[in-house]
């Protein structure tokens, strides 16, 4: 019997030092040590032999099989370890393959000078208001002092999704807005999308954007409308830029005023940018009108505002020097990459 175990160990240790997998090591482990396996058998047999053999024959019987087992052990972990080695050698990454550089979008140059704008006006301590794109016609009209017959409401003829309710036809309407909910002092700029059924072309879309402004306050007068929009056109434009003021009409300003700048092209000699005038409109202004303020339950014997209203489109033209409105529209990245 003692043969017999010597010879199971060293068949066991020649087949363990050949097996190269963690299966087949598996395998062998049922081979020798499972319940029916050589090692159990002689075990079993171990009644048979004579009293004083048998501590001597249990005594190497466990020796072998510890030996069995470490060896199995031993061999386990070596496997696992290789097996570990060659799986993250099939997945490493070769870190040496040049990266996929990836496309970068920019700004729309629309986007770019408002943020610029924002920018002016929050210096100034302005904050930044939104209104609804679809509007009540009592904001966007009644309110602003243009009732239902108003001539005013020829010229900016919108959409009209019910008898009340319009795609705003300016930013105007956020001016009541925020004068419902806030009372002087009022800061604010509105800036978004408005619509108008105009017909496309180099200076008309049906869609396109406007920064509203307005400030209310005691004591506000012409002086800190001038001043403010001085600030704003020079920060904008250049310090050598010259504003005029035209009067003008608007139904929810008293009085009004139309903004002109001295054209950035030829310094006011005229040119072709501004069509030889020497001077460049862009925006309009005023007053709040007092039934404006009346209307948003504000004293207009306490309280006086300015308003302003700036096309965005027309102001990034004149900075790029671009001359088709409809570029800004169109999504060619020819053009964009400009910018
Ligand atoms: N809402 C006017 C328009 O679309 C522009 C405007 C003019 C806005 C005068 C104002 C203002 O706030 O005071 O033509």
């Amino acid at each position: 019997m003692k043969e017999q175990l010597n010879a199971i160990k060293a068949q066991a240790e020649a087949e363990l030092a050949k097996s190269d997998a963690l299966d087949a090591l598996e395998a062998l482990r049922i081979k020798y040590l499972g319940k029916k396996g050589e090692l159990t058998a002689i075990m079993k047999g171990m009644g048979k032999l004579p009293p004083e053999q048998r501590p001597v024959i249990g005594q190497l019987a466990n020796e072998v099989r510890t030996s069995i087992e470490s060896l199995l052990e031993q061999k386990k972990q070596t496997l696992s370890s290789l097996e570990k080695e060659r799986r993250l050698a099939a997945e490493a990454i070769d870190i040496n393959l040049p990266g996929k550089r990836p496309v970068l979008g920019k700004k729309h140059p629309l986007t770019t000078v408002l943020d610029d704008l924002k920018d002016i006006f929050i210096g100034m301590g302005f904050s930044i208001e939104e209104g609804p794109e679809v509007e009540l016609d009592y904001y966007n009209f009644e309110a602003l002092n243009i009732p239902k017959d108003h001539p005013a409401r020829d010229t900016q003829d919108t959409f009209y999704i019910d008898e009340n309710v319009v795609l705003r036809t300016q930013t105007s309407p956020v001016q009541v807005r925020v004068m419902e909910k806030q009372k002087p002092p009022i800061r604010v700029i509105a800036p978004g999308k408005v619509f108008r059924s105009d017909t496309v072309d180099a200076t008309h879309s049906p869609v396109f954007h406007q920064i509203e402004g307005l400030v209310v306050d005691k004591g506000i007068t012409m002086a800190d409308l001038k001043g403010t929009l001085e600030v704003f056109v020079k920060k904008l434009y250049g310090d050598d830029t010259r504003l005029r003021f035209r009067p003008h009409h608007f139904p929810f300003t008293e009085p009004s005023a139309e903004v002109d700048i001295s054209c950035f092209g030829c310094g006011g000699k005229g040119c072709r940018i501004c069509k030889g005038e020497g001077w460049i409109e862009i925006l309009g202004c005023g007053m709040v009108h007092p039934k404006v303020l009346k209307n948003c339950d504000i004293d207009p014997d306490i309280y006086s505002g300015f308003a302003f209203g700036i096309g965005l489109e027309r102001i990034t033209m004149f900075r790029y020097g671009i001359d088709d409105l409809r570029l800004f529209f169109e999504n060619d990245i020819g053009f964009l990459k400009q910018f």
